[in-house]
């Protein structure tokens, strides 16, 4: 093994560790904690465990935590109703709507309902565009492009001049982690490339990366042989490929593993990320980032 592996578990352990200490200044100097609502509607089991897991976390750190579960058939108007609600609602910062919606609900409509100032997912289009003008006009990077780009930084990688290669083109990672590394600004001036499923040549794309973001989805499709010796690289990917049972706690639980070759790709590879435990468990920390973000924009500290 030649890379140095970057630990989303151990650096989300940091943030949250520097959240709940800025949480308590905050409770004592102005009294007030940052407040985040999830709306969860029905009951799709992974999104059960997410919505539990985000919970979990925003009481570890000190935040007032609403959960609202809808039944699965609530209308689109009541769901508008309920964000119109929480919009209104001083006590509380970040709203966030559980992904995906059931089918009779328009999910862009809902995602536009919501404040863009109290959107901490970043998903809203207003705060998508101030992602691109970037700079202090950003103020909700969506979570797990922030996550990489924190674990980037965190791991001293330099950001400056670098060639980023961005495999894959969605906007909830691809394009927003091309548009951040691209900023004039620390953690970023790099120069991006973003290859898709309609690019020629991916690997000779791939092969020019001093930093190798993969969020493509598709299981080993980045081979050794397309990193550069001494690149970084983040695997976004995580694919289910299987099932085992856990020697923890003796159940089934599924077999993950990433875009990338990781057993090959970490012996040329400088820096790399595992999964599971790499970008993953960055997204909520940064949600709990932005939620705070949100009190601090709204006492005029941020
Ligand atoms: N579903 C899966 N991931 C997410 C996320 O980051 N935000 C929301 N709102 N829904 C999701």
């Amino acid at each position: 093994m030649t890379a140095k592996l970057i630990k989303g578990t151990e650096i989300r352990e940091q943030i949250l560790e520097e959240i709940t200490a800025e949480v308590a200044e905050i409770k004592a100097k102005y009294g007030k904690v940052p407040g985040l609502v999830t709306i969860l509607v029905g009951s799709n089991p992974a999104s059960i465990s997410y919505v539990t897991l985000k919970i979990q976390t925003a009481h570890r750190v000190g935040f007032k935590e609403v959960q609202d579960n809808q039944p699965p058939d609530i209308s689109e108007a009541a769901l508008l109703a309920l964000i119109d609600k929480y919009n209104k609602d001083d006590s509380i910062n970040g709203i966030l709507v559980q992904l995906p919606l059931p089918k009779h609900i328009d999910e862009k409509k809902v995602l536009n309902a919501i404040d863009p100032d109290k959107d901490v997912d970043g998903f809203h289009p207003v705060n998508v565009g101030r992602l691109m003008i970037g700079g202090s006009e950003v103020k909700y990077p969506p979570c797990t492009p922030a996550g990489i780009q924190e674990l980037i930084v965190r791991a001293g990688v330099e950001t400056k001049g670098a060639e980023v290669v961005v495999v894959g083109r969605s906007n909830i990672v691809g394009k927003p982690i091309a548009n951040m590394m691209v900023q004039k600004g620390p953690g970023a001036n790099a120069t991006v490339t973003i290859v898709h499923t309609g690019t020629r040549d991916l690997a000779s794309h791939c092969k020019r990366a001093d930093i190798l973001i993969v969020a493509a989805g598709v299981p080993d499709l980045v081979k050794p042989e397309w990193i550069k010796p001494g690149a970084c690289v983040i695997d976004v990917g995580v694919n289910r490929v299987g099932e085992k049972i856990s020697e923890k706690t003796g159940k089934k639980v599924a077999i993950l593993k990433g875009d990338v070759d990781f057993d090959r790709a970490k012996e040329i590879a400088g820096y790399i990320t595992p999964v599971p435990g790499g970008v993953g468990p960055m997204t909520i920390t940064m949600l709990m980032k932005n939620t705070l973000k949100s009190l601090k924009f709204g006492l005029g500290i941020a």
